[in-house]
C-alpha cells in the first residue's frame, strides 16, 4: 500500500507512519516543518522514521497550501490512500493567527480534495475535531448531532473542512472519512498541550496554569488508540452505496468520534500527573480562556459499530507512560 501522511512530522502524524511503516506500507511524508512549537521536535520525530522505513519512507519539506509545489513534489509518486493530518491545530492561536488557519486549514484542505480527486485514490481520511461541537450542552457529543456553533476560528475550519469534504463526495464521489479526535495525548506529544505543558512545569518547579479555576473536562485519548482507530478507518473505505453513513452522509464520506469515552475532571489529570512526576503542582487558578469549551465528551459507538474501535489506555496508564517518555527525551 502507498499512502501519502500530510503532516508526517506533527504528533499524530509521526505516530501513523511509524504504523504504517511497521506493517510494511511505502510511506510519502509532507509537512512545512512550521514553527508553532520548536521544530527540533519534529526534526527529532522524522529522524525515527527515515531511520525505521529506509527506502520505504520519503518526505517531502512543503506547505500544501501551494498547489503547485504539492503538484510537483508529487509528479511520478504513486498514491493509493492518503491520511491528511496537516493542520494549524490549536484553539488558543487562533485568536493570535488566523491567517495561518485559512491558509493551512481552507487552502490546505481543498488542496488535498483536489489531490485525491484527480489522482482518484481509494480513500482520503481526514483530520477534523472535537472543538466542532463548540459548547453543545447535549454529552456525550455524537456525530449525529447538529454543530453549527463553533466558538473558535478553529473549530470553524475544521468544520469547514468536513463541508468541503461532502461536496467532494458528491460530485466526484471521492471515498472520504474525517475523525473528530478528543484531546490526543502520549509519547512524541505537543508542547502547546496541556499534558506536555504542565509536565514540564511542574518538573522545573513552576505554576501551572488552571483555567476555568479546575472546572474542566476532557475525553483524553492516548496515542495508540487514535492511531488503532486511523488505521481502521483508512482500510475501511466508505461505499458509494447511497446508505447513510455515520455522520449522516449518503455520499461516500462518514464521519466519527475518535475518543475514549470518559470525560476526566483536569483536577483528577493534575493529580496524575504529580504522582507521576514525583511532585506537587503549583496551581495557578485563572478564568476561563476565550474559545474554550468546558466539557468534552466523545460518545464513541459509530465507530464501535461500523469498525470495531474500542480504547484500551486508560489515564491511570497512559498519564504515567507519557511522563516516563518526556523524561527520557528531554534527559530530567
Ligand atoms: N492532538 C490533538 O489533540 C488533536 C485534536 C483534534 C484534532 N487534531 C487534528 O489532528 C491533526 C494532527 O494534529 P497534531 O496534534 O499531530 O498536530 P501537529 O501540529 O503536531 O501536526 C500538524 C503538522 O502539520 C504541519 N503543517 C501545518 N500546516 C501545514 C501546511 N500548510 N503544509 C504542510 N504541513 C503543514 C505542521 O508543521 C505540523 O507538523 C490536525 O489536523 C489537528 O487539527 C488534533
Amino acid at each position: 500500500m502507498r499512502v501519502l501522511v500530510t503532516g508526517a512530522a506533527g504528533f499524530i502524524g509521526h505516530a501513523l507512519c511509524q504504523r504504517l511503516l511497521a506493517r510494511g506500507d511505502v510511506v510519502t511524508g509532507i509537512d512545512s516543518l512550521n514553527d508553532y512549537y520548536p521544530v527540533q521536535l519534529k526534526r527529532d520525530r522524522l529522524a525515527t522514521l527515515s531511520a525505521a522505513g529506509g527506502n520505504r519512507f520519503a518526505f517531502h519539506h512543503l506547505d500544501f497550501s501551494d498547489m503547485a509545489a504539492l503538484n510537483a513534489a508529487l509528479d511520478g509518486t504513486g498514491i493509493d490512500r492518503i491520511v491528511h493530518l496537516g493542520a494549524q491545530a490549536g484553539v488558543r492561536y487562533s485568536i493570535e493567527n488566523p491567517q495561518a488557519y485559512v491558509s493551512s486549514n481552507l487552502a490546505g484542505h481543498v488542496n488535498l480534495l483536489e489531490l485525491a480527486r484527480h489522482r482518484r485514490v481509494e480513500h482520503m481520511v481526514y483530520a477534523s475535531s472535537s472543538s466542532v461541537y463548540g459548547g453543545n450542552a447535549k454529552l456525550p457529543f455524537a456525530v449525529e448531532d447538529r454543530v453549527d456553533h463553533p466558538v473558535s476560528l478553529y473549530a470553524a475550519t475544521k468544520r469547514a473542512d468536513e463541508l468541503m469534504s461532502e461536496t467532494y463526495a458528491h460530485l466526484f464521489r471521492t471515498p472520504l472519512t474525517g475523525l473528530r479526535f478528543f484531546t490526543v495525548y502520549g509519547p512524541w506529544g505537543r508542547p502547546d498541550m496541556m499534558m506536555w505543558n504542565f509536565t514540564a512545569k511542574i518538573l522545573a518547579g513552576q505554576p501551572i496554569p488552571v483555567f476555568n479555576h479546575g472546572d474542566m473536562y476532557r475525553d483524553f485519548t492516548h496515542i495508540d488508540d487514535i492511531i488503532a482507530g486511523v488505521m481502521a478507518c483508512l482500510d475501511h473505505a466508505p461505499a458509494d452505496d447511497g446508505a447513510e453513513k455515520a455522520g449522516g452522509s449518503i455520499k461516500p464520506h462518514a464521519l466519527y468520534n475518535i475518543g475514549n469515552n470518559r470525560s476526566e475532571p483536569l483536577l483528577k489529570v493534575i493529580g496524575l500527573l504529580e504522582e507521576a512526576c514525583g511532585r506537587k503542582a503549583a496551581m495557578e487558578m485563572l478564568p476561563m480562556q476565550p474559545g474554550d469549551v468546558h466539557k468534552t465528551y466523545a460518545d464513541i459507538e459509530a465507530i464501535r459499530r461500523d469498525l470495531g474501535y474500542a480504547p484500551t489506555t486508560s489515564i491511570e496508564e497512559g498519564v504515567p507512560s507519557f511522563v516516563r517518555w518526556y523524561r527520557e527525551y528531554h534527559g530530567v
